[in-house]
Parts: structure tokens; sequence; C-alpha cells
């Protein structure tokens, strides 16, 4: 993505309040989140543990922002039709945790929703090389994940990398940063080539009278 395309802001919900997370939802929806980021974590994959397809399913009528499930399952693929029939809009996996990674990508755009895949810091760039034609999300992850409010990752140069293979693809690919994502670094992670930003203790902080000002900015 050029800077210049416009930034959506991704409020994660595992800053939320997790016993009022409809509520939650309303709340950075009138804020003005593009769209709605929702970790899915199994206690395998990352060492912590969220909630699964079921929730997901409940919250959608609370919105009709999409909704951006970043999953943190080891083999997703067993799980995928759980995720799709809950109204997922965007479905992202780990590259690092399927061996059949281009399979899967096809399969959820077999089911009709958009095909991501999220990379943890010590994963290159490149290993995505031979799936770009089925992308339509990369999720670059800032922090190892498994928890908010970690400090943030610079890996500005692996996001310049995979800006420059979207644009060799041609096609509208989102590239999204996730992890320790705030004010201070914002521009930064956009002049490098993002355009969507994950953040969860820096939207979800203050109480919701500032969810706005939070989301605007990290616009800038
Ligand atoms: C971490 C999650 C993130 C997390 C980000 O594993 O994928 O989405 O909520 O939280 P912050 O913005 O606090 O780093
Ligand atoms: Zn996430």
């Amino acid at each position: 993505m050029s800077p210049s395309k416009t930034v959506k802001i991704a409020p994660s919900i595992l800053s939320a309040n997790f016993a009022e997370l409809g509520t939650e939802i309303r709340a950075i929806d009138a804020a003005g989140a593009d769209y709605i980021h929702i970790d899915v974590m199994d206690g395998q994959f990352v060492p912590n543990l969220t909630f699964g397809a079921p929730v997901i399913k409940d919250l959608r009528r609370y919105t009709d922002k999409v909704f951006d499930v970043h999953l943190m399952i080891n083999t997703p693929e067993k799980l995928l039709h759980n995720f799709v029939d809950a109204g997922s809009d965007i479905i992202t996996v780990h590259g690092e945790a399927t061996a059949h990674l281009h399979r899967l990508l096809q399969s959820i755009r077999a089911a009709g929703k958009k095909a991501g895949v999220a990379l943890n810091p010590a994963t290159p760039a490149e290993s995505l090389a031979h799936v770009m034609p089925l992308l339509d999300m990369i999720l670059v992850m800032t922090v190892n994940p498994g928890f908010g409010g970690q400090s943030h990752i610079p890996l500005n140069d692996k996001i310049s990398t995979l800006a420059a293979m979207i644009k060799d693809e041609g096609r509208d690919i989102d590239l999204s940063v996730d992890g320790g994502v705030n004010a201070d670094n914002a521009q930064g992670l956009i002049t490098a080539g993002t355009n969507v930003l994950v953040a969860g203790s820096s939207v979800f902080k203050d109480g919701a009278e500032k969810y706005q000002e939070n989301i605007e900015k990290l616009r800038g």
C-alpha cells in the first residue's frame, strides 16, 4: 500500500472489558473504528487463552463493521468452519501454525471470506512469496503474540519489503501491523507502507469517552 492510501484503525478487543464486550464494541464502532480486531488464542500456539467462535457469533449483532479475526491457534484448518459460520469477514491465520498454508488460504476464500496471514516477528516476509495471489491481508506481528500491552518491536524494513511485494502483486492487499502500536510509532508504520493499524491498549485506555480521541491520534 502506498502511504497515501487511507489508513484504517482496527481496535483489538483483547484490551476491552471482557465482561462488557458488546458495549465495548458499540463504543469503538461509534468512536470511528474501521475494523474490529478479534484475537482468538488457544493456549497452545500462544501462551494465553481468550475465546472461540461462539463469542464472535454473539458479538456479530453489535456492529456491522468488518470483523478482522486473528487466529492464534494451532492447525486452524480444524476449526475454520466455526469462524466462517460465526460471521468473520477477514480470517487471518498464522503461517507458523499450519503445515498447509496454501490449502488453508484456498479454503478461507472458497468459504467467501477474505484471507490473511500473520507473521511472527522472526518469520521472514519472503515466506509469503508463493501465497501472495491468495492473500487479502498480511498481518505483521510487532510483538510476540499472546498478550496486549507489550513493547513494540520495530520491523519497518520487513513492512517495507511486504509493501513492495504487495505492489508487485498489483491488487489491494491490506498490510496490517499488530503489537505495541501507539500514537508515537503510527506515522513511521504508515510511512513504511502499513494501511491497517491494530491497536489494543492505546485505544482502550482512559475510559470509553476517550476512544474517539485515541483513534484519531493514531490516524495522525
Ligand atoms: C497480541 C494480539 C494483539 C494485541 C495488541 O497477540 O494479537 O492484537 O491485542 O495489543 P497492544 O496494542 O496492546 O499491543
Ligand atoms: Zn491481534
